[in-house]
């Protein structure tokens, strides 16, 4: 299939220009103020849709953002890979981080910036143009389905209801996701694992108006010192999570499962250097990597309260506020973990302060098969690109709707990204290496043709 290589040299530039053009469109799904813009990104792509050979294209409706569909069929005895992926971005704050604006995509150094470039519309965009890719040469070797939605960064709302009402049409052996990262450019990999996410927000409320912390102070409990000391409580010395009951159905790798993952390349001084920290800290008994992969944790993602503007003002705040993560392991139900987190919280309080606990969303924790014939496949792809076999890894970021695509339409997952952690994904300085870009389209037109092969095996 060496033709593949050499339609994506003759159309290399022109697939990049296309993807600068998708991500100059701030598709922020949080913003409300850029609705409109990322309704611009869907329609974005099915115009792109519309340019390839397909036998529907269409824009799905929701009450919240609008989901892309597009489908090509070419046989009923083919094997269908429904790709799945997101065209909504995250707030690109704190702004004045960046080194060129967030939505005027730059090419420095290899790699293009943009929020959005690594996550997800570049590695959306690789689909489309594989697609191309595969379409120059021939039939299809698959039927082909896309379902690219608007809302992945704000949780999915919208997402679930619509696949349990069109089952029919998304029907499919495989669903193939390039959402996440690999180990290094020289070091692919296939995700085999993700955590799952329960996400909430707490306030804790003391006296019914600001005082002067001068005037109350030390007889009055603070809010904010409260609320700290409750934070500070949801993990021993050993780094472990104290809520009753939050370990109970955590997966527990094998000695030999430790061992088979400890084998992927790591350099930790390395990791250190790259975010500038002298050192880490986590769980005891596990490595960085474990800690950040195949171990629960918690994290407050924002805290605040009281006086934050310029220079000094004395004051006992009212009330303090806090965003709170759990990323979660296989087993762990995320409701289950949302509600135990809220009993505890709430008893953790002194009678001094009223605690209020709002959930926010959540999602399951997924594990992939790496016997299924769609890792094989992705493995086999990858073989012939990068040359060398990838190994699999297991990731701390989550993808909810795997377990959902598990739970209501039976099919597993292939988790084929291209990324790397240090694309700084929801970060300042977002960006995607372009080698990873053409990679990417160069290795998802071998995965359909060898799934072809295998679907059935
Ligand atoms: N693509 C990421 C998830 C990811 C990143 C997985 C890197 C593995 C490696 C996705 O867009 C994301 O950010 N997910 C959210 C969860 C969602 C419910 C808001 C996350 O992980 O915080
Ligand atoms: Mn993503
Ligand atoms: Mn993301």
């Amino acid at each position: 299939m060496s033709t593949v290589t050499e339609y994506l040299k003759n159309n290399q530039d022109r697939f990049l220009e296309e993807l600068v053009d998708f991500l100059k469109i701030p598709s922020i799904s949080a913003d409300s103020a850029y609705k409109d813009e990322v309704n611009k990104a869907a329609d974005w792509l099915i115009g792109k849709m519309n340019q390839l050979d397909m036998d529907r294209v269409e824009k799905f409706p929701t009450a919240g953002h609008p989901i892309v569909y597009a489908e090509k069929m070419v046989g009923a005895d083919k094997p269908t890979i429904l790709v799945y992926g997101h065209y909504d971005v995250q707030p690109p704050d704190p702004l004045n981080l960046w080194n060129s604006p967030p939505f005027e995509p730059v090419i420095k150094d290899g790699n293009i910036y943009a929020r959005g470039a690594c996550d997800d519309k570049g590695q959306v965009y690789m689909h489309v143009k594989a697609i191309e890719i595969l379409q120059s040469q021939g039939p299809l070797p698959c039927n082909v389905k896309f379902i690219i939605e608007g809302e992945e960064e704000v949780g999915s709302d919208h997402l679930g209801d619509f696949v349990r009402e069109h089952k029919g049409m998304l029907s499919a052996d495989i669903i193939l996701i390039s959402d996440t990262s690999m180990i290094a450019n020289d070091t692919p990999s296939i995700t085999a694992g993700l955590r799952g996410l329960s996400y909430l927000e707490v306030a804790v409320t003391g006296p019914n108006r600001d005082l002067h912390s001068g005037v109350y102070g030390g007889a009055i409990d603070n809010p904010i010192n409260v609320l700290c000391e409750m934070i500070a409580s949801l993990k021993d010395e050993d780094g472990r999570i104290t809520i009753p009951g939050f370990y109970d159905k955590v997966e527990e790798l094998s000695r030999t499962q430790r061992e088979e993952l400890g084998k992927r390349p790591f350099d930790y001084e390395a990791y250190k250097r790259d975010l500038g920290v002298a050192d880490t800290n986590g769980e005891a008994g596990y490595s960085p990597m474990e800690r950040a992969s195949i171990r629960p944790t918690l994290d407050v993602n924002g805290i605040w309260g009281g006086y934050i503007g310029e220079g000094a003002k004395t004051v006992l705040p009212s009330s303090a506020h806090a965003k709170i993560s759990m990323r979660l392991v296989p087993n762990q139900i995320s409701a289950e973990i949302t509600e135990l987190f809220q009993v505890h919280f709430t008893k953790l309080a002194p009678a001094s302060v009223k605690v209020q606990v709002m959930p926010h969303h959540g999602g399951e924790a997924a594990v992939v098969s790496t016997e299924a014939a769609g890792y094989r496949a992705a493995a086999r792809a990858m073989e012939t690109t990068f040359g060398k076999v990838p190994i699999p890894t297991r990731e701390g970021g989550s993808i909810p709707i795997v377990a959902l695509f598990k739970e209501v339409l039976g099919l597993e997952t292939v988790l084929m990204g291209f990324g790397l952690n240090s694309d700084a994904i929801h970060s300042p300085n977002e960006h995607y290496g372009i080698f990873n870009f053409y990679k990417g389209i160069e290795t998802i037109p071998y995965f359909h043709q060898y799934f072809a092969e295998m679907a059935g095996t």
